[in-house]
């Protein structure tokens, strides 16, 4: 069976005891996750040695990044690598969200550097892609994702893919509370794994996890993941407040 995933992407939230007191609300209201859904905690860097603190010994509930360097170690101030991440006890990390596509000119081809990084240190990866307003309203919206996906992941083997998850994100539906209606997030989920079949064949197509983000909220949780291709979801304002991102929770299938 498929993994299913709900992971909680907090961007540039929370102090320290701001983020302990949200994963302790976590943790007091998580139900026993069946064997093959996994809930990951994406902080910023600041709090991942608090939140894998927080989470060891515990089951399918894992400690994430938002982010990694495209480079191993070295001159680079600022940056973090995938070895430290890892060193820390991040075991998912996101690469290529639309924020870090768009505010600091994040490329596919850097992006791919980025999910070697992680591959070559042991980490699982949410790979995003998803399409601007304007894409969308021009109806290219799966010819965009099929290139971000081909330029950012393609070149991996069917073994490496066993690590990369998927996450669509309509930008259009990013923090704004206009979610992509279940219609649209089933089709161009069954497209990205349509592109993942041609590549790689069905088996690793079907072993993909594709998890929607923008917008999900508690409210529409369990429609969207009601569909054969949504496998969960990537989650931002609502992973903030611990009775909303368990709803979510509640919803994986
Ligand atoms: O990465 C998840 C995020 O981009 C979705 O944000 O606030 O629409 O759930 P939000």
């Amino acid at each position: 069976m498929r993994n299913k995933i709900v992971a909680a992407n907090w961007k540039m939230n929370l102090n320290l005891a701001e983020g302990k007191q949200l994963v302790e609300g976590i943790l007091a209201g998580l139900p026993a996750l069946e064997v093959h859904k996994h809930v990951v905690i994406a902080s910023s860097f600041v709090h991942i040695a608090q939140t894998a603190a927080q989470l060891a010994g515990k089951s399918n509930i894992h400690t994430g990044a938002q982010n990694c360097s495209t480079e191993t170690s070295g001159a680079y101030t600022g940056e973090v690598s995938a070895a430290m991440l890892k060193d820390a006890g991040v075991s998912y990390v996101i690469i290529g969200h639309s924020e870090r596509r768009e505010y600091f000119n994040e490329t596919n081809a850097m992006l791919a550097k980025k999910v070697n990084q992680a591959l070559a240190n042991g980490l699982h990866i949410l790979f995003c892609c998803g399409e601007a307003l304007e894409v969308r309203d021009a109806g290219t919206q799966n010819a965009h994702v099929e290139q971000q996906i081909k330029e950012g992941i393609f070149h991996l083997s069917a073994e490496q893919m066993k690590d990369i998850t998927i996450a669509y994100e309509p930008i259009w539906a990013i923090g704004t509370g206009r979610t992509a209606t279940s219609a649209q997030a089933q089709e161009i989920h069954a497209h990205i794994r349509s592109v993942v079949a041609a590549q790689y064949g069905a088996d690793v197509a079907n072993n993909v996890p594709i998890l929607y983000g923008g917008s999900c909220k508690p409210s529409n949780a369990a429609e969207l993941f009601a569909c054969p291709d949504v496998d969960g979801g990537l989650i931002g304002g609502a992973s903030l407040k611990a009775d909303e991102f368990l709803g979510i929770i509640e919803a994986m299938k």
